[in-house]
């Protein structure tokens, strides 16, 4: 298949789940919280920042095209970026990191870390994992506004959603370029439905334990 096709098509394939995923109605389901229950929320989202920033660095040598490697290198950046952003953010609300360690490998970081080929990673990382990360942080982004966090809101539309919304279209440009065989588009596809099942698992259990499903990506 055509490789621009071929994305076209996988994106429409995986709309319905990220739309589930990123579902602002949950905001419906989710009570106001105290400002404690926020800064929960935003370690959330400095372990999500610090592994994903992560696994973009471990990829970059292990992939030669040079396109691939840089726009790796610049999501690390960006992640990096987004981690301390937040760190800033909590330690204005108080909130010391002082007892924060970098979260231990999960199992989407365990499938991510274990995909072989430069479009597979491609396909699960910055084409599905930041389209999911864009949709759940603008759930996010709404609920810190629900609940009176503008600074926190701000911070979101202002400067990380743009990068996540630049990875997952620097994603789609690399795969319209690179995911030409059939093997590559077999591999890729199957890497999206697994990657989305497995953040659904998760984010179901988290949502659990946290007591609301708006809460961020990376
Ligand atoms: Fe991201
Ligand atoms: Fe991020």
């Amino acid at each position: 298949m055509d490789s621009k096709a071929f994305v076209e098509e996988l994106a429409a394939a995986n709309q319905a789940l990220l739309d589930e995923l990123g579902d602002v109605r949950a905001l419906a389901d989710s009570h106001p919280q105290p400002r404690d229950g926020l800064a929960t929320l935003l370690r959330v989202a400095l372990a999500n920042e610090i592994s994903v920033a992560e696994l973009a660095a471990r990829w970059m040598p292990t992939v030669a095209d040079w396109d691939i490697k840089i726009a790796l290198a610049q999501q690390a950046g960006d992640e990096a970026r987004h981690f301390i952003l937040l760190e800033k953010r909590l330690a204005t609300l108080g909130i010391s990191l002082a007892d924060f360690a970098p979260p231990a490998e999960n199992k989407l970081f365990a499938y991510l870390n274990s995909l072989e080929t430069p479009v597979e990673k491609i396909a699960a990382g910055q084409f599905t994992l930041e389209a999911l990360a864009y949709k759940v942080n603008d759930a996010f982004l709404r609920y810190c506004e629900l609940v009176g966090d503008k600074e926190t809101a701000q911070l979101y539309r202002n400067f990380i959603q743009p990068d996540e919304l630049f990875h997952h279209q620097l994603g789609r440009r690399l795969l319209e370029k690179h995911a030409r065989s059939d093997d590559d588009q077999r591999r890729a596809r199957q890497a999206v439905t697994k990657t989305l099942a497995v953040a659904r698992e998760l984010r179901a259990a988290a949502a659990q334990k946290l007591g609301t499903a708006c809460f961020p990506g990376c």
